[in-house]
């Protein structure tokens, strides 16, 4: 039977001095390792990640093997990765949404840039890694996400009479203040209202256990999203911009107001 050139103990220790690109850190650092087993002929490893990975084995696999020689010898590599979703900080006023692990706003200065699309398509990402993964549009003057997730014209529920359930579509639990309005008339409301409405879609809605909410902000950088984004519990922002100079000014706005209230941008996406 074929053995490996190593203890499972110096096996460990290589591993663990392995960097991973995604994390920039080793996975000593990043605690990943769970577990190192040698058994009949075969190295079995258990690592657990922080963020949804369930296309990256075979990537990982190869580049462990790679790390790994010459001390696996003539030895196969099991490899079982496992994803548990880590919450990270929101603003130090506030306090995180219950069940919702990391709240990622994606916003920018200006509007028909892509947020819509970018929102719906980071969600969907996230859901095929294995995430759960919840997506509220918070634009309440153009409400894009039910035709975005093909629910034109489905309306959320409420079980208890107070809280509303999400509608679901691709594996994503959906809201949208465009499930409760006619979307053929305009909105007049004013900032006050919005921002109530907001607050009510967020917090009103039976989230069940999400690793990522994903809101689809409205455009600009007035009254509305200043006072979403200092009053909704956020891990991070997405800022979305087109290449021409005029929106890159718009999207540099919306950055400083995100900084502003301490808020992580966690990077730009240009459409
Ligand atoms: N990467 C892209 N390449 C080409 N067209 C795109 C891209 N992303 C989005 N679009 C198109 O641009 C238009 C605006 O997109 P979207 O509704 O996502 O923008 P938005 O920033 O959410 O707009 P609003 O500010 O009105 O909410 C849509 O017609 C969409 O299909
Ligand atoms: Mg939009």
């Amino acid at each position: 039977m074929n053995q490996p050139a190593a203890t499972d103990n110096a096996i460990r220790e290589k591993l663990s001095s392995y960097t991973d690109p995604y994390l920039s850190q080793t996975l000593a650092e990043a605690k990943a390792v769970e577990s190192v087993t040698l058994q009949n002929g075969a190295v079995s490893v258990g690592l657990v990640l922080g963020f949804p990975c369930a296309d990256y084995a075979g990537e990982l696999k190869t580049a462990l093997q790679n790390h790994l020689q010459p001390l696996l010898g003539q030895c196969r590599l099991d490899l079982t990765l496992r994803a548990q979703i880590t919450a990270h900080a929101v603003q130090r006023t506030l306090k995180p949404l219950g069940n919702v692990k990391n709240i990622v706003a994606v916003a920018s200065g200006k509007g028909g840039v892509g947020k819509s699309t970018t929102a719906a398509n980071l969600a969907l990402a996230w859901a095929a890694q294995g995430a759960k993964v919840g997506l509220l549009d918070a634009d309440i003057y153009g409400p894009s996400q039910p035709l975005m997730m093909g629910l034109t014209g489905a309306k959320p529920v409420s079980e208890d009479g107070k809280h509303l359930t999400p509608l679901r579509a691709h594996g994503v639990e959906v809201m949208s203040i465009g499930f409760m309005i006619d979307q053929e008339q305009p909105m007049a409301w004013r900032g006050p209202m919005v921002t109530q409405a907001l607050t009510q879609l967020l917090g009103e809605t039976n989230w069940g256990e999400l690793d990522y909410l994903v809101v689809d902000m409205p455009p600009g950088t007035g009254d509305i999203q200043l006072t979403l984004a200092q009053r909704v519990p956020v891990s991070g922002a997405v800022i979305v911009t087109t290449p021409q100079d005029i929106a890159l000014l718009d999207a540099r706005k919306g950055l400083k107001m995100f900084e502003k209230v301490e808020v992580r941008v966690l990077g730009w996406w240009r459409t």
